[in-house]
């Protein structure tokens, strides 16, 4: 036996997917996506494969020439989900199992019309990163595996549906009342970016190459924020190489969806709260589009190697905004991703392998140690290679990785073998093995410095001694250097102060989710009463994680406030996301 990532039950030896099909039918009763999924292989098969699935219920399986397949749904582990176990004929190509799945399906989220921005219609989407595709096919669930796909989707005939993948046809479905969709990826992809959604959808385009995606009642302030994205496309086509994926697309998320963004390819997931009205928060597209060349090009092999997809996405992010907003914009990026990662870091400790890149989480649940480490110290890590060996050397560097590696899964040790020749010097000055393998922030990690970002850091250091901003030019800091002041005062704060920052900034009216979320955040370790009936509208109306976790992690630190987490996650658990839900959980049974 021989597997090679911790959260697969994938077994490489037995056999590789090289295709899949799916024919499915959405049921909003009963929360269910039904029908069949199609898998090739690369060689033709014999004997045991096994799959990973998660609360799937199994109905058959056959081969092409309809010969019933004999298989084993094993015990459900609270972190894999059930081996699905085949027993295949001599020379299978390929193999057909019919199944159901589960209302409780993890990586999907069934909305009640209510829970949606027109309040109509119902809403599904998919959130399959990092281990969740296997509740919504059976398949090899791992990163290294990747595969095109096709897939045919039953709508309700109101409903629309978009996948990561190509738009083809729509025709009328089986049953009155029902259109199918079709779709076509035709590049190879892990199983992490299957996406799908479907909903009362509308969509405009943007540019040439791109088109938003929302709910009608989203759709034109969608368009209007992110109305840059061609530029950003061109920027990062300059920077990393023409983009691989033909069109880019993206989907405004109703308020429900767990993550800032989601780089599903051909059709990346955003959230909501990104629509301050001012493009103030545009970076998480930035995000999410570098991730087509970081990423979906070449991506992790396992969440082992999770730093190599996010870290340098991070810094691609950054590359990007460099030439669109400048440096000194850069540099307060920088610093909220440095107080970010200190929190994480103090939430872990020093030593914990949590906080080293290349980490080794047999056994654990890759949500329940997600954290800003992979994204801050692996931008801090290839931000510091890049310093080794001069921009032009490095920019000529990332793009023979891309080329190299181009639509594949590695591990980082791939990346280091490939890094040594590439870039032998390298190893002279930076020290990649307590980089990548030990915890913790060497000392020699980047630093940035711009006049206005020590300004703000003095300022707020100073906020103990009485210091406060000068209230004329701190209303004309960008958004970002609110957050920098933000982060950097201390974590309790008097009433009497909190209610003057509020009424000389009006924190609690806010428009930006970043800037509310931190006063919130504020307001809630100090028990700040005032604050409440606006804390109670944001928990209740947003189910982004990044949001959610910081105020339900104040509000339970301290007996003033608990009870108020409780009967907020009481009355709006139902409203959030599986995985939402299961972090926030866990926070509230730490004492
Ligand atoms: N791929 C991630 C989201 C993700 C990671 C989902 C791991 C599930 C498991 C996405 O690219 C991301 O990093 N989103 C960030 C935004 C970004 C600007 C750092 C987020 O959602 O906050
Ligand atoms: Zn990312």
């Amino acid at each position: 036996m021989a597997r090679i990532d911790p959260h697969s039950y994938t077994d490489t030896a037995q056999g590789v997917i090289a295709s899949v099909l799916m024919r499915l039918t959405v049921d909003f009763g009963a929360k269910s996506l039904s029908g069949e999924a199609t898998l090739t292989f690369r060689q033709p098969v014999e004997g045991p494969l096994d799959l990973d699935t998660r609360d799937l219920r199994i109905d058959g399986a056959r081969t092409k020439n309809g010969e019933a397949v004999p298989f084993d749904l094993g015990e459900r582990d609270p972190v894999l989900g059930s081996r699905l176990r085949l027993t295949l004929p001599s020379k299978t190509r390929e193999v057909t199992i019919s199944y159901a799945t589960s209302p409780t399906a993890s990586a999907l989220q069934w909305l009640e019309p209510a829970h949606t921005a027109g309040g109509k219609h119902p809403y599904l989407f998919s959130q399959c990163q990092p281990h969740h595709a296997r509740s919504v096919v059976p398949l090899q669930d791992s990163a290294s595996v990747r595969f095109p796909y096709h897939a045919e989707i039953t709508v309700p005939s109101a409903l629309v549906a978009v996948m990561s993948a190509a738009p083809g046809e729509k025709r009328p479905g089986p049953r009155s009342g029902t259109a199918t969709y079709s779709f076509e990826m035709p590049q190879p992809i892990p199983s992490y970016l299957l996406a799908l959604a479907v909903g009362d959808i509308a969509s405009k385009d943007v540019g040439p190459r791109s088109r938003v995606y929302a709910e009608p009642a989203t759709l034109e302030r969608a368009a209007w924020e992110f109305g840059e994205v061609d530029s950003m496309l061109r920027k990062a086509e300059a920077l990393f190489g023409p983009y691989r994926w033909d069109r880019y697309d993206f989907l405004v998320m109703p308020p429900a969806f767990p993550y800032g963004g989601m780089e599903n390819p051909r059709l990346t997931f955003l959230t909501p709260t990104l629509l301050a009205g001012d493009r103030s928060l545009v970076n998480v597209l930035a995000h999410e589009l570098a991730h087509s060349w970081t990423g979906n090009l070449v991506t992790n092999a396992t969440m082992n190697d999770f730093w190599l997809n996010e870290g340098f996405t991070v810094w691609a992010e950054r590359r990007i905004l460099e030439t669109l907003a400048g440096q000194e914009a850069v540099a307060l990026g920088y610093a909220l991703g440095r107080q970010e990662l200190q929190e994480e870091i103090e939430r872990f400790g020093v030593t914990s392998p949590y906080t080293q890149l290349r980490t080794d989480l047999g056994g654990v649940d890759p949500d329940e140690v997600y954290s800003q480490v992979p994204y801050e110290k692996g931008c801090l890590f290839v931000t510091l290679l890049e310093q080794s060996v001069g921009r032009e050397r490095f920019d000529r560097f990332i793009t023979s990785y891309m080329d190299r590696f181009a639509f594949q899964s590695i591990t980082t040790e791939q990346f280091v073998t490939f890094l040594k020749e590439a870039l032998p010097e390298v190893d002279g000055k930076v020290d990649l093995q307590r980089w990548i393998y030990a915890p913790g922030i060497p000392e020699d990690a980047p630093a940035f410095h711009a006049p206005q970002l020590d300004v703000l850091l003095r300022l707020a250091a100073g906020w103990a001694r009485g210091e406060r901003p000068n209230v004329e030019q701190a209303r004309g800091w960008s958004i970002d250097a609110w957050l920098v002041y933000l982060g950097a005062l201390p974590k309790k704060i008097e009433h009497t102060d909190l209610r003057w920052l509020d009424e000389h900034f009006h924190m609690l009216a806010s428009g930006n989710a970043e800037i509310l979320c931190k006063f919130l955040v504020l307001a809630a370790s100090s028990a700040y009463e005032p604050a409440y009936a606006k804390l109670r509208e944001f928990v209740g109306g947003v189910g982004r994680m990044k949001y959610l976790k910081p105020l339900y992690k104040a509000l339970w630190a301290s007996d003033a406030t608990r009870p108020l987490a409780r009967k907020l996650f009481e009355a709006y658990a139902d409203h959030y996301h599986p995985i939402a839900r299961a972090g926030l959980e866990s926070i509230m049974k730490a004492s």
